[in-house]
């Protein structure tokens, strides 16, 4: 695939090394130091894709992406940047950029997305009118790789009105997803309206959703209005979808599909235009073990699927959601020892959690800086990650599980009351096998036979 390729950079070497990278890609290279010389080439000639670098001596390439809609129409901009932050990522997402990329660059990935974007122009087809940003910022921090890639997602659904499914393990910020994608969304200032599935027996959840018409069931005495309703124009948020009894699941089915639903004990079908965000903890991809939704049901609402990752799989952010969560706190910042264990903790409640032991070691501590005498016992326990200048992604499958094994076996030996033979039963081991983790651990001392 060939085509013009604008590069906009303002760093000459930097521009030298891309544009010969796309003429070896067999394409032609334009080069523009900033956006007033970008402009000037987009008014002169056709182009067919443009690599837009964001941060430029007269301006902000992010204002020039939705000027690049009108003068440009159809031409896919790739967005580099130094600086990957969810805000600048999703707004440059939603605005319509083709693609995000982060420098240093990646020779290969950098390839292969011109490569996209030229194929994706010779399909011709032109972008829908970008809509007015609104002036609302997400509390989203994170900036590696895998969260990165979940800012694109938030940008490419606040961008759609097609239905989301957001999964990931319990504490990973589903609703704080749901919410972005409705705040940068051109409903924003519309109602974002929240149901948590889980917390409502069937019977009442039904009305909850849809509202009833008086008389509908004993203590019916009025006609009330459901969350549907109240999120009209606006964006639903259903909660724990997964947990969603399946005669309801049917009955979401059809309103997904239909765009219209009753109210309990009404005939009238009512249309709904409200944006399905939804959102579970359990697994709910047909063919998983114990799927807890209807096959047709997951096609319909997972048109959009955003998988948060687990915090354990994203270390390297642990310290800017440290540096978040202390803020307004007495403590200003952790130890390094402390933070060693923050990083090194297997955190099965993620992000949550960690807000929680923050929260509290904050208070706690009586200090300006919390030590690591300071958080609970099981994240003192966790295996000591330093976390270098790359990213703790990095932490070696061996120290990672070294970590878990160390916790499980200080777990057994808590709940076997200190009974070494009861701990090896419990965990499943022979008592010299025990004996010797316990010693690779540096637990010998722990426990009586
Ligand atoms: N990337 C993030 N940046 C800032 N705060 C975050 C982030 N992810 C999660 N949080 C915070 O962590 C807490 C838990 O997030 P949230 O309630 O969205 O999780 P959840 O996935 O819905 O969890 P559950 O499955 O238990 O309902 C909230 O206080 C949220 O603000
Ligand atoms: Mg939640």
């Amino acid at each position: 695939m060939s085509g013009v390729v604008l590069i906009v950079e303002d760093e000459p070497g930097l521009r030298q090394g891309l544009s010969d990278v796309v003429t070896a890609m067999g394409s032609e290279a334009l080069t523009a130091a900033g956006l007033g010389e970008a402009r000037g080439i987009v008014a002169a000639r056709t182009v067919d894709c443009v690599l837009l670098d964001i941060r430029l001596r007269d301006g902000d390439g992010l204002d020039y992406l939705g000027e690049l809609r009108g003068t440009a129409r159809g031409v896919p901009v790739i967005v580099a940047t130094a600086y990957g932050d969810s805000e600048r990522t999703i707004r440059a997402m939603r605005d319509g950029a083709f693609d995000y990329l982060t420098k240093p660059f990646d020779l290969e990935a950098l390839r292969a997305t011109i490569e996209r974007a030229l194929k994706q122009r010779a399909l011709a087809r032109s972008a829908a009118p970008a809509p007015d940003p609104p002036e609302t910022r997400a509390d989203l921090v994170g900036t590696s790789a895998a969260m990165l890639a979940v800012w694109k997602l938030i940008g490419r659904a606040a961008g759609s009105t097609a239905p989301v499914l957001i999964t990931g393990e319990t504490g990973t910020g589903k609703e704080l997803v749901a919410r972005a994608i409705h705040a940068y969304a051109p409903r924003a200032r519309q109602p974002f309206i929240a149901s948590n599935l889980a917390a409502l027996p069937p019977t009442l959840i039904e009305s909850e959703l849809f509202g009833h018409e008086r008389g509908a069931f004993t203590g019916a005495t009025a006609r009330r209005s459901g969350r549907f309703e109240a999120a009209a124009g606006g964006t639903l948020f259903l909660d724990e979808i997964g947990d969603l009894d399946p005669a309801l699941q049917t009955k979401l089915l059809r309103v997904v599909q239909e765009g219209t639903y009753e109210r309990v004990g009404g005939n009238d079908p009512i249309a709904t235009d409200a944006r399905l965000i939804a959102a579970t903890s359990r697994a709910v991809r047909p063919g998983a073990a114990g799927a807890a939704l209807r096959e047709d049901l997951y096609y319909r609402l997972a048109v959009i699927e955003i998988e948060l990752p687990p915090l354990r799989a994203r270390r390297s952010d642990i310290p800017l959601l440290v540096a978040h969560a202390l803020r307004g706190t007495p403590a200003r910042a952790v130890s390094e020892e402390a933070m060693q264990r923050l990083l090194g903790s297997p955190w099965p409640g993620n992000v949550r959690e960690l807000f929680h032991v923050l929260e509290r070691a904050a208070v706690l501590c009586g200090s300006e800086v919390i030590d690591v005498g300071d958080l609970p016992e099981a994240v003192r326990a966790a295996v000591p990650v330093a976390l270098g200048p790359q990213a703790a992604e990095d932490i070696s499958l061996h120290e990672a599980v070294a970590g878990l094994e160390k916790q499980l076996i200080l777990r057994a030996l808590e709940r076997a009351k200190g009974n070494r033979s009861a701990a090896a039963r419990l965990l499943g081991i022979g008592r010299p096998l025990l004996y010797a983790k316990m010693d690779e651990h540096g637990l010998g001392g722990r426990g009586v036979e």
